[in-house]
């Protein structure tokens, strides 16, 4: 009994986090994006300084936040990034 309790138990935690995990981020992404992109990139990431950044993948915002011409370095975690590309995505539709 205490096994199995124990196995489902398990089981739910290994199988939920992925299905919250995609809304929370892009909520988390959205917050992000507006702290610190919004200002430079446009409410919609459409209309900003370098034109339309929705659904641009991971390895080119990478290289935006190190930072190229006019749009300064960016110190983020490894999972805001992840938040930030989830956020820019969901705008474009994707
Ligand atoms: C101070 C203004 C400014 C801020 C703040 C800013 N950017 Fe930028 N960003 C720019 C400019 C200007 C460019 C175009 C750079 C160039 O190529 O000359 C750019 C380019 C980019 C690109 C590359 C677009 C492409 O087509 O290659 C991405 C991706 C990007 N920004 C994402 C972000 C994200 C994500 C944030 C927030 C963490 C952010 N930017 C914050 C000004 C800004």
């Amino acid at each position: 009994m205490r096994l199995t309790g124990l196995a489902l138990g398990l089981a739910c935690l290994v199988h939920a986090p992925p299905l919250r995990a995609d809304a929370s981020l892009v909520a988390e992404g959205q917050l992000l994006y507006q702290d610190f992109c919004e200002i430079c990139h446009g409410a919609n990431a459409a209309t900003g300084d370098s034109g339309d950044i929705r659904g641009l993948g991971v390895d080119t915002v990478r290289i935006a936040l190190r930072g190229i011409e006019d749009m300064p370095p960016f110190d983020l975690t490894g999972v805001e990034i992840d938040a930030i590309v989830a956020y820019l995505s969901s705008l474009s539709g994707a």
